[in-house]
């Protein structure tokens, strides 16, 4: 399917529609749309028109997703869903998720101008939540998709102490109904997913598309240190019980573990930390700290998981503080499916492209696809390797590069599947 006349405008327009979005924001200068807000709202109502535009059938899922059908030929083969997330962390840049839909709104869109369909219906989901920048635990939109969302995590309160089932009212999705999407065995052929590669290596290798081998696990946790809020000018430091100080400590017990695994490719970040009651002349009484922790080897990621719960411990008992650690979300590393690698290995050679396969550190909805469906992903250089950052950038000849890749995987995948 190479459409070379209107491939001309299509980088360009996934650029202005992606400038677009960035537009529904929480924070003016880096992009912040996080899970459920009034800015996802209107993300998922441009994102639905675009989809109208490109001929497809749009409906939002029971956990806010939204999701484009455009029929295939056959469609009793299943779809093939392409998707990404249009969420965002705090102050983000504008392509992490944003340019995965977008493209594939692209793709959808050339089939439609052309009056061409695929042998396999496409649909395109832009999921609500993969950062999990807002209640701190990640994919609850893949996971709401596939039906694996435990009811539990309705209690989960983000930072101003709203519930994930309060924000859902908010946002006028029925909070019982959580993991009642219509989808069944076979009605996915596959999942493929564009995202920017947020690291160097395309850039070290001067390329302008890659493709995922691997996605590491992940566990994200709570961190919480209790001692005693007391008066700044009057109790003396021996004998104070300062949660904040316990921990700046535990930070870089973390930072000390994970470069002693660093060898084995170990990541962990302590992301936020939130002293309470937090005021200048007031010893902190209290105090959370989130913790992500990636690897490839899942053994190794247990292992400082462990390592790290036990220096917790030992320390809050030196400083007289109590802590625990909470595992809020937890997910193995997870292999793309050789198959589609390889048809995305072919797509890349014929864009001219030495086809390198690489794997990716941060998460992706691919992850939780991998559980119902066979997974394939691309990457797309990102400038010197940058994002959850404002600068965040994508040149357009490489917004180009991953388009034409896109669409020609859609094609290589939709000729070769059953
Ligand atoms: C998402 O970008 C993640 O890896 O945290
Ligand atoms: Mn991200
Ligand atoms: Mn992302």
């Amino acid at each position: 399917m190479t459409c070379t006349n209107l491939t001309d405008t299509a980088a360009a327009r996934i650029l202005e529609r992606i400038n677009f979005l960035a537009g529904h924001s929480e924070t003016p200068s880096g992009l912040t749309r996080r899970y459920l807000t009034p800015e996802h709202a209107a993300a998922n109502q441009t994102v639905a028109q675009w989809m109208k535009e490109a001929g497809m059938a749009v409906e939002t899922d029971s956990v806010g997703n939204v999701i484009g059908r455009y029929e295939g030929l056959r469609p009793e083969l299943g779809s093939i869903l392409v998707g990404s997330h249009l969420d965002s962390v705090p102050d983000g840049g504008r392509f992490d998720g944003t340019l995965g839909v977008i493209t594939a709104i692209e793709c959808v869109r050339q089939l439609y101008q052309t009056g061409r369909k695929l042998r396999h219906s496409v649909e395109i989901i832009g999921f609500g939540d993969e950062e999990g920048a807002r209640f701190h635990t990640a994919f609850l939109g893949s996971r709401g998709f596939i039906g694996d969302l435990d009811p539990e995590v309705l209690k989960i309160c983000d930072d101003k102490g709203t519930s994930l089932a309060q924000a859902m009212g908010q946002f006028q999705l029925d909070p019982t109904q959580i993991n009642q999407n219509p989808k069944v065995p076979g009605d996915i052929a596959c999942y493929l997913e564009l995202h920017i590669e947020q690291g160097p290596v395309l850039q070290h290798h001067d390329l302008p598309v890659g493709i995922v081998s691997a996605i590491y696990g992940q566990t994200r946790a709570k961190i919480q240190l209790t001692g005693q809020t007391e008066h700044a000018g009057t109790v003396p430091m021996a004998v104070r019980r300062d949660a904040l100080a316990g921990a700046a400590q535990t930070v870089l017990e973390i930072e000390a573990i994970c470069n002693s695994y660093s060898d084995v490719g170990v990541l962990g970040t302590v992301g936020q930390i939130i002293p309470h009651p937090g005021a200048s002349n007031v010893i902190a009484g209290s105090c959370s700290l989130t913790l992500d922790l990636r690897a490839p080897d899942d053994d190794n990621r247990q292992r400082v998981l462990e390592t790290i719960e036990k220096r917790l411990e030992k320390l809050a008992s030196q400083r007289g503080l109590q802590s625990s650690l909470t595992v809020v979300y937890n997910n193995e590393a997870v292999q793309c499916t050789p198959r589609l690698t390889k048809l995305i290995s072919e797509a890349v050679s014929t864009l001219g492209v030495q086809p390198l396969s690489l794997g990716s550190g941060a998460g992706h909805d691919a992850v939780i696809m991998s559980s119902i469906t066979d997974v394939g992903m691309i990457f797309v250089r990102c400038r010197d390797g940058i994002s959850h950052s404002p600068d965040e950038f994508v040149s357009v000849e490489d917004l180009e590069a991953g388009f034409r890749l896109l669409q020609t995987t859609l094609e290589l995948v939709s000729q070769s599947s059953r």
